[in-house]
């Protein structure tokens, strides 16, 4: 089988229209009190911010959350009206970046809170803050929940300063059998209704995407997914039990086919040899493109429809598959790594098991050499 145009060595094809349907798909979920806040930090999970972004809002997501005060100067550049929150720890000089770019920041310490306060007289503007709570996730966010109100009163009574949120994340939400999440849950209700008589009209946020899946009670006024509304399942199982399309395919092609006698080894360190003779078909696609090492004798490949095994060790900017003793694939043949071909499919969740990691991190990996193409 040949194609008469290749797609190029490497390109992740991004269904922009599946991540509109997923956004509706949680907004059914959580219905019409909760907002949904879309989660497009590091590039969208990999899959391109701004694209995401504007398919999340036509899908019903209201607000968009970064970690980086650059995501939101970028992001504010295509959505002028659209809310952002910057997560993330900031310095000073992150700080004005998120500032000026009218995003909303979060705030746990009393310096911080003071720095937000001079950064925003200095630009002649107002900083909405959201202060967090650390109820459990032992990260970012203030522990002690007594600290964490004189901090939010602290935030009110600032003439340059809004509270406009409350919130927390959680540890273990993808987890289902874990009771942790409850346990957060019963930490962070008090805190979050003593800052909402502080500031009734603050926004009180906390689940993730397995959380909102999960349990009804961490809705709040708004949920920040991520994970979901790329279609990904943030349980490690397949998306479609909670009917989430996968947005990302990430697509190869055959360059070469040849001829391996029994015996003959392909690629580095000759970690495979064919176990009989056989043909295998070389991908220019590698682990500069983020097709990991780990994947080295440990994948398979959809071609004409079928997988194949990735044999050998995935160098820089190729892969090798063993198409077996007999094939009609020619060099051209399309090849898909994330993704279906015919009635197979490989799904992202698939390849982060082989690699005992989580699909975020496949997707994040996949590196700025591989093309974007964006598909309704
Ligand atoms: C603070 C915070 N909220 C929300 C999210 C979105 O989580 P998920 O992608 O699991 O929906 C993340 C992602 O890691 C996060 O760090």
């Amino acid at each position: 089988m040949t194609t008469a145009e290749p797609i190029g060595r490497a390109l992740a094809v991004v269904d922009a229209g599946a991540v509109e349907r997923n956004c509706r798909t949680l907004k059914g979920r959580i219905g019409d009190r909760a907002e949904l806040c879309a989660v497009v930090k590091a590039n969208g999970y990999g899959h391109g911010a701004a694209a995401c972004a504007a398919a999340a809002l036509r899908g019903g997501a209201t607000r968009l959350a970064v970690a980086a005060a650059e995501e939101a100067a970028e992001l504010r550049l295509h959505f002028p009206d659209v809310p952002l929150l910057v997560m993330g720890a900031l310095t000073e000089g992150e700080l004005r970046t998120a500032l000026a770019a009218r995003a909303d920041v979060a705030v746990w310490r009393e310096g911080f809170r003071e720095l937000c306060s001079r950064v925003a007289a200095d630009q002649g503007r107002m900083a909405k803050v959201h202060v967090k709570l650390d109820s459990g996730m032992g990260r970012l966010g203030e522990r002690d929940p007594d600290a964490l109100m004189e901090l939010a009163r602290a935030c009110h009574d600032d003439q340059r300063l809004e509270v406009a949120g409350i919130w927390t994340h959680f540890a273990t939400a993808d987890e289902p059998e874990d009771e942790f999440l409850s346990e957060q849950l019963a930490v962070f209700r008090p805190v979050a209704e003593a800052v909402r008589d502080i500031a009734p009209g603050c926004t009180v946020h906390a689940a993730n995407s397995a959380a909102t899946l999960r349990d009804p009670e961490a809705h709040f006024d708004m949920v920040r997914c991520g994970i979901a509304i790329y279609g990904l399942d943030p349980f490690h199982r397949d998306p479609a039990e909670h009917g989430l399309e996968p947005a990302l395919q990430l697509h190869s092609y055959v360059a070469d086919v040849k001829r391996f006698p029994s015996g003959a080894s392909a690629g580095y360190g000759r970690t495979w040899r064919a176990p009989e003779d056989t043909w295998v078909g070389v991908l220019p696609i590698g682990y500069g493109d983020g097709v990991r090492r780990g994947l080295s004798n440990n994948a398979e490949v959809l071609v004409g429809g079928r997988r194949h095994p990735l044999v050998g060790t995935v160098s820089m900017d190729n892969i090798t598959i063993d198409l077996g003793p007999e094939t009609d694939m020619a060099p051209g043949a399309p090849a898909v790594l994330i993704g279906s071909q015919g009635s197979e499919r490989i799904l992202t969740e698939e390849v982060a098991a082989r690699l005992a990691t989580i699909n975020y991190e496949v997707t994040c990996g996949i590196s700025q050499r591989v093309r974007r193409e964006y598909r309704e």
